[in-house]
């Protein structure tokens, strides 16, 4: 079974997102955990050089070239773990990037002949673990971006699990995080 953790705390070893997101790969010693750590991959958003490369490698089916490469590893994986800090409403810019070098037709998804709109993932579900400084309330909009896309490319189930107010004056972070882990547990 493949887990493919999409780790987007970009504080490294300083992130209690990325802290949360150990305790679940914890609980699942038998997967075979695939990670992308976008703090250090540093991908490049797609300008108009890399569309029109991209494009003529898709028309050509060059499927090999390396600009696929994250496609078809999410597009394989059994199951999802995206651990992403909030951020200005949402999440860190180079989890936008890494989604980017995902979207590829014919890989992550694909049009019907009735034009549909089509995922090609084969993951069965999907776990979103935030940490954030203030409450998120109905301002979700990462995880509600992310549940678009996790539609469109059919990630599976999504769950979402996050630990909120950490920043603010006088919070009991560690009984936050601990209501974060418990939760975290629950998880199938
Ligand atoms: C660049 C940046 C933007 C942030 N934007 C928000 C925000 O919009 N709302 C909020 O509640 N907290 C915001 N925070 C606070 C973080 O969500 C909070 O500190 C979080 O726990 C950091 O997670 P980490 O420890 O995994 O890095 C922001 C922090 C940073 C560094």
């Amino acid at each position: 079974m493949t887990l493919l953790f999409v780790n987007a705390c970009m504080r490294g070893e300083e992130s209690n997102t990325l802290a949360l997101c150990r305790e679940y790969l914890a609980a699942r010693p038998d997967a075979e955990v695939e990670e992308v750590n976008l703090a250090e991959l540093n991908l490049k958003p797609f300008d108009g050089d890399m569309v029109a490369y991209r494009t003529e490698k898709q028309e050509a089916q060059a499927w090999d070239d390396p600009i696929f490469d994250l496609a078809k590893q999410i597009a394989a994986a059994d199951e999802v773990l995206i651990g992403a800090p909030y951020w200005d409403l949402s999440f860190p810019a180079a989890l936008k990037t890494y989604i980017e070098h995902c979207s590829v037709c014919e890989l992550t998804f694909h049009y019907t002949e009735d034009a549909r709109c089509e995922g090609l993932c084969k993951a069965t579900k999907t776990t979103y673990i935030t940490t954030s400084g203030g409450i998120i309330g109905d301002r979700n909009y990462g995880y509600d971006y992310v549940c678009g896309i996790a539609q469109m490319f059919d990630l599976g189930e999504m769950r979402f699990v996050s630990a909120e107010g950490l920043d603010i004056f006088g919070a009991d972070v560690e009984s936050i995080l601990a209501k974060a882990r418990e939760d975290i547990k629950q998880l199938d």
